[in-house]
């Protein structure tokens, strides 16, 4: 079927309608820039949702997928494989970490990362410490586990009874926290920036007053690092900028730049309780996966692209105020690196939609964050001629939107 013979109705009568996508279908991406099948040209500041951390078609990550392309698909995991074992060298390498479960997106990740805590809890505590706290407007992913654990629940309703002993706490709030923790806790997870929750930090005394209520109730830290991870907010990992060490971390989303690939990351201590038979996927570690992973995150694990990342930061946060001071539609810009977030002010509120729309229509890809908040998730290394050509058409949708166009 040529590109010509597929249409955006064909979505609506073939697909489950899970999603509601674009009206008009890309078909080619360089760098920073997508092309739509009438050949007109986007600027890319979505990124897949923080995934494309190279933008489209860098020659590095091409090169690592033909390079495997032509050497060994897949085995499943009844044998290892060479791209399996060098990344998961490189990520105990370059993190706290000391041992990796490969998955294949975010949500098999903390799927494997809740089924370790649990287990571990199990293992050395007893089956009574089963608590999971998690935080309202958090963001772990669809399978049933995740989503219950998200804080969310309009995701989690309406699918029968869900896993059970999954409490939700205030974020940045430590108080609230400790009202719930006690000797039953088994493990607290929290994404170190809320993403889909609408681009929200944590603090660093609330991120190091997690650790230590953890250590007090023997309880394991878990960070979803999904969508901060891989060079995301200009560190390689958030939880290095907080200064805070966990036990968990999953990563996905950036780490294949656009080849699905998630890994769980966790301590020598505690990968044992997920002995032979406990947990397990098909793919996970697939060589194709894995090859451009490692091309991908040895390139990006560099000063230069982590200083680009906070220069860039403070390109969209220095235009996005100036277009505030002339439209004056948002109350907040907010996030770190590249996880930038524009929360709208009253007069605005609940119609991010309508942003995005009218930045499509300008020209420009984006994101929103809730229906309160718009989400810029560029590649890592845009071309600040992009960001800048980007922020124009965006300020063009702006100007609409305020003119009630
Ligand atoms: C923090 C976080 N965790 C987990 C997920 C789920 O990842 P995936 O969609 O790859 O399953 C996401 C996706 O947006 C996320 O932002």
């Amino acid at each position: 079927m040529s590109t010509s013979q597929v249409s955006r109705e064909l979505f609506d009568s073939v697909m489950v309608p899970t999603y509601a996508p674009a009206k008009m279908i890309p078909v080619k991406g360089e760098g920073s820039r997508v092309w739509d099948q009438e050949g007109r040209e986007y600027i890319d500041f979505a990124g897949g949702i923080a995934v494309n951390c190279l933008g489209h078609c860098h020659p590095v990550m091409v090169d690592a997928l033909k390079q495997q392309a032509d050497q060994l698909w897949h085995l499943s995991n009844v044998y290892t494989n060479e791209p399996a074992l060098r990344l998961a060298k490189l990520l105990t390498e370059t993190t706290f970490a000391e041992k990796v479960f490969f998955a294949n997106s975010g949500a098999e990740a903390n799927e494997a990362a809740l089924k370790l805590v649990r287990r571990y809890a199990v293992d050395n505590f007893g089956p009574e410490k089963d608590q999971i706290i998690s935080f309202k407007q958090g963001f772990h992913g669809r399978t049933f586990f995740t989503v219950t654990v998200g804080g969310q629940s309009t995701y989690s309703d309406g699918f029968g009874p869900k896993p059970g002993s999954v409490e939700h706490s205030d974020y940045n709030d430590l108080e609230a926290l400790e009202a719930l923790m006690s000797d039953r806790t088994c493990a607290v997870m929290m994404e170190p920036m809320q993403g889909e929750g609408g681009i929200i930090p944590a603090d660093k005394t609330f991120a190091n007053g997690v650790r230590a209520l953890c250590d007090k109730y023997n309880a394991l830290l878990v960070f979803d690092e999904v969508q901060t991870g891989v060079g995301r907010t200009g560190e390689l990992y958030a939880y290095m900028g907080l200064g805070v060490t966990p036990d968990v971390l999953t990563t996905a989303k950036a780490l294949g730049g656009g080849f699905p690939v998630a890994a769980m990351l966790t301590t020598d201590k505690l990968a044992p309780s997920l002995k032979v038979g406990t947990h397990g996927s098909t793919y996970g570690g697939n060589p194709l996966a894995c090859a451009v992973a490692e091309a991908v995150f040895s390139f990006v694990n560099t000063p230069e692209v982590l200083e680009g990342v906070v220069h860039r930061h403070q390109l969209f946060r220095d235009a996005l105020e100036r277009i505030n001071a002339k439209y004056d539609v948002f109350s907040e810009v907010r996030g770190k690196g590249l996880l930038v977030g524009a929360a709208l002010n009253e007069k605005y509120a609940g119609r991010a939609r309508d942003f995005l729309n009218a930045t499509v229509a300008e020209g420009t890809m984006m994101l929103v964050a809730g229906p309160n908040v718009l989400r810029f998730t560029p590649s890592l290394i845009i071309p600040e001629a992009d960001i800048e050509e980007g922020l124009a058409r965006f300020e063009r949708a702006v100007a609409k939107v305020v003119a009630g166009e």
